[in-house]
């Protein structure tokens, strides 16, 4: 186990969240101002999760490959690129972000409060590019009516599978974070018989069992999504939701899944999109739209917290150190769901 503190990336799924992908602005200054934010973040979420004590809010933060040096200099972490485009039997689209905030709780106005406070920060620093409200449908269903996050590791396997160890000291601790707007045609889905359902998605619909390897096709979603390498299963966490809006009849999954390697994420989508071997690929694309598909990293809290005490100085002193590096400060496991950050901004607010 590393011994800096994680953000909170395996933190249980809630029933409310908040995916806001944003866009830094040109100019020198707006680097400066995102660490700046990042250095409030741990009281933002203290301050406004204190008005409702067990609605477990949290906040994650990650950062696109396109902005990483203007806002954090070098280095970078070893396997932060852009999201690729997948042009396979479908397309997996890839969209701009250069900021992730994956806001969690269990009420929607704890999420939106939140949200609200860190824009009014961000004010003028970046734009957004897409801003998704999930939430909880029925006994953890997506809106194809499967149980979603079953097979989601737990406890330790949570944590190998997505916390970054010695393959890149710099940044243990950290994580990355793949995520993927997809619009469903519920009104084809639903005119599919349930049992074919089954058969795509690789799962009884009802009772959420998985469907026995005699009956089960190859090219079932949860077949092409399960890897192993070398006799061991490799897993990924997702933290996916339900969003629409149905007055324009849109409904839709926020995928996001997160990973101590890209690369993880990257084989499961190419057997999804591609297929395995090609052309055996995931049926549930026939009924599902990939609209947006970005990649981030997500530092550990106290490597961030490393990040916003530099913001802090810069503030103090010239102002525009967009490119300066930062060091690495290991600190003490947090455990209330923040980023862990809090210590530095109760000495920066003394
Ligand atoms: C349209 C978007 C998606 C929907 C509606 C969806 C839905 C589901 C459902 C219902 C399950 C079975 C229950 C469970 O174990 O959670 C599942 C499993 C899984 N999905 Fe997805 N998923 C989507 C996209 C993705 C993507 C893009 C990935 C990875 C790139 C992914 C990776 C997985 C994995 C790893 C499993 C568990 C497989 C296993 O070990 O059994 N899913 N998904």
């Amino acid at each position: 186990m590393p011994a800096e503190t994680p953000q909170p990336v395996t933190a249980r799924l809630t029933s409310a969240a908040i995916f806001l992908v944003v866009t830094l602005n040109s100019g020198a200054q707006h680097g400066a101002a995102v660490r700046a934010v990042c250095a409030d973040l741990a009281a933002l979420v203290r301050g406004v999760g204190a008005r409702a004590p067990d609605g477990q809010l949290s906040c994650i933060v990650g950062f696109g490959s396109d902005a990483w040096e203007r806002i954090f200099g070098t280095p970078r972490p070893k396997d932060l690129h852009p999201f690729r485009e997948i042009n396979g039997v479908h397309r997996a689209a890839a969209t701009p972000g250069d900021m992730l905030l994956h806001i969690r709780a269990e009420r929607m106005d704890l999420c939106f409060e939140l949200a609200t406070q860190i824009m009014l920060r961000l004010d003028g620093a970046v734009s957004v590019a897409d801003e998704t409200h999930g939430f909880g449908y029925f006994d953890e269903r997506n809106v194809l009516g499967f149980v979603d996050g079953t097979e989601n590791p737990v406890g330790q396997s949570a944590f190998e599978a997505t916390i970054i160890g010695q393959e890149d000291a710099a940044f243990a601790g950290g994580s990355y974070v793949i995520i993927q707007k997809y619009l469903h045609d519920l009104q084809r889905w639903n005119a599919v018989p349930v049992e074919e359902q089954e058969k795509i998605i690789g799962r009884t619909k009802l009772s959420d069992i998985e469907l026995d390897e005699a009956v089960k096709p190859s090219s079932a979603h949860n077949a092409l999504t399960s890897l192993v390498e070398d006799g061991r299963e490799v897993e990924i966490l997702r933290h996916n939701m339900p969003f629409g809006d149905a007055g324009k009849g849109e409904f839709g999954t926020y995928f996001i899944g997160y990973a101590r390697s890209p690369g993880t994420i990257e084989r499961m989508l190419g057997n999804m999109f591609v297929g395995n071997p090609p052309g055996n690929y995931d049926r549930l694309l026939d009924f599902s739209r990939a609209v947006t598909g970005t990649l981030f990293f997500v530092p550990s809290a106290s490597w961030l917290e490393s990040a916003a005490a530099q913001a802090a100085s810069a503030a103090g002193g010239s102002g525009g150190a967009d490119d300066a590096p930062l060091r690495s400060v290991p600190r003490a496991a947090a455990s209330d769901g923040s980023l862990g950050s809090g210590s530095l901004q109760k000495e920066r607010e003394t």
